[in-house]
């Protein structure tokens, strides 16, 4: 005979000798293309040296989940809990972890790195042999109360005493993509003319970043008003609406027919994709953030002899630790991103929001356990 007792993230009391229990908590569950639920799950549990177990503070809904519900990301098993952003106190450390203890406030990188790899030690977390990214896609995620994390070590960073935590949720993912994708491969330099195509989270995320180098000029270009006119907000010195205007001659007409140094591709389609080919000046820097499910034409027949160099990448999260410090000294000020709050438990409803972007305004949700 069984009883099953859990209230929210309570226990499964199994009446049988010896007693068992199985603790649980409540987590958002994949279930297969437009499916999910908030359902009890096991309390993970350490299962290497190097694991860490920890509590999850403030966790956030990314694009790529979106893309997840959809179907986009067919690896993702039936049953997995999703997320790959968060903050959180160590609940648990296994024997290999040194850096971290049991009560360390923490960020959660969406990228999980040994540290030792040949990929590791070329910072290309990314592609760690026993890591990259599997957060929330290969293994469970941060959208719950407690989530485990392989090579703690190397995969979690301290919060400093007395940090915005909320705005640090932003360094699990968008910032480090903005800035490693967008701004650092489209070597952005004092004086540059840069378009960021796209104002999601992430355009607007390379947007903040391309700051720190001083571009003369960032011109955003996106279909949704709202978001453009937040770009402004952000530092963008002109916006185009691509919805309602040729972009490619209000790019043309406001460099002096040259075209842009750096074009910055954060949408993920092929026409974005394209648009960055038309307007890119000689010697310019294509940047591509985005996330590709269609092939695109490469106009090599315009593009051979201009100079240009393409570049495309997986974010590594290497530059998570100086962002942290560019965030504590207000230099970086990500919690402008943030436009809704709901509990962990209203995370249905915070999809629906998010889900809804230009409807509800939204960029980043925040999810507080
Ligand atoms: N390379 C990486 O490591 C990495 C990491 C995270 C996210 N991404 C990708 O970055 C991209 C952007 O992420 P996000 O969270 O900001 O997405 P998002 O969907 O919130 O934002 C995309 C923006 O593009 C705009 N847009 C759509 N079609 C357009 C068009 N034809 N012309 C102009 N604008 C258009 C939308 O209005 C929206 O504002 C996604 O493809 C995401 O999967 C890549
Ligand atoms: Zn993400
Ligand atoms: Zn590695």
């Amino acid at each position: 005979m069984e009883t099953l007792v859990h209230p929210g993230s309570g226990e499964i009391a199994l009446e049988e000798k010896p007693q068992t229990k199985v603790k649980t908590m409540k987590a958002l569950v994949y279930h297969g293309p437009g499916k999910k639920s908030w359902e009890d799950k096991p309390l993970p549990t350490i299962k290497a040296a190097t694991d860490a177990v920890v509590k999850i503070l403030k966790t956030t809904i990314c694009g790529t989940d979106l893309h997840i519900m959809k179907g986009d990301v067919p690896e993702v098993a039936d049953g997995r809990i999703i997320g790959h952003e968060g903050v959180g106190i160590v609940e648990e450390v296994g024997t290999g972890v040194t850096n971290f203890k049991k009560g360390d406030h923490v960020i959660i990188s969406c990228i999980t790195s040994c540290g030792k790899c040949d990929y590791c030690k070329k910072g290309m977390y990314s592609h760690c042999e026993d890591g990259g990214w599997i957060l929330g896609h290969l293994i469970d995620g941060t959208q719950t109360e407690y989530v485990r994390i392989p090579h703690a070590d190397n995969s979690l960073y301290p919060i400093p005493a007395g940090a915005d935590e909320e705005a640090l949720v932003m360094l699990s993912d968008i910032l480090p993509t903005g800035f490693e994708c967008g701004v650092l491969n489209g070597q952005v330099k004092p004086g540059d003319t840069v378009a960021i195509v796209g104002a999601g989270p992430i355009g607007l995320a390379a947007l903040l970043t391309a700051q720190f180098y001083s571009p003369a000029e960032v011109i955003l270009i996106d279909m949704d008003d709202n978001r453009l006119s937040v770009a402004k907000t952000f530092g963008a010195t002109q916006t185009i609406n691509s919805g309602l205007v040729n972009a490619i001659e209000a790019i043309k007409s406001l460099t002096n027919g040259k075209g842009v140094d750096v074009a910055i591709e954060a949408v993920g389609v092929p026409a974005t994709f394209e648009l960055c080919q038309e307007i890119i000046a000689p010697g310019g820097h294509i940047a591509n953030i985005g996330v590709h499910g269609k092939s695109v034409t490469l106009h090599l027949e315009k593009l051979w002899a201009q100079n240009i160099t393409i570049t495309t990448r997986l974010v590594d999260t290497v530059t998570t630790p100086l962002l942290l410090k560019t965030v504590q000294s207000k230099k970086l000020e990500p919690n402008n991103l943030i436009t809704h709050h709901f509990r962990l438990d209203q995370i249905m409803e915070a999809y629906d929001t998010f889900g809804n972007a230009a409807k509800e305004r939204a960029l980043k949700v925040i999810l507080t356990n």
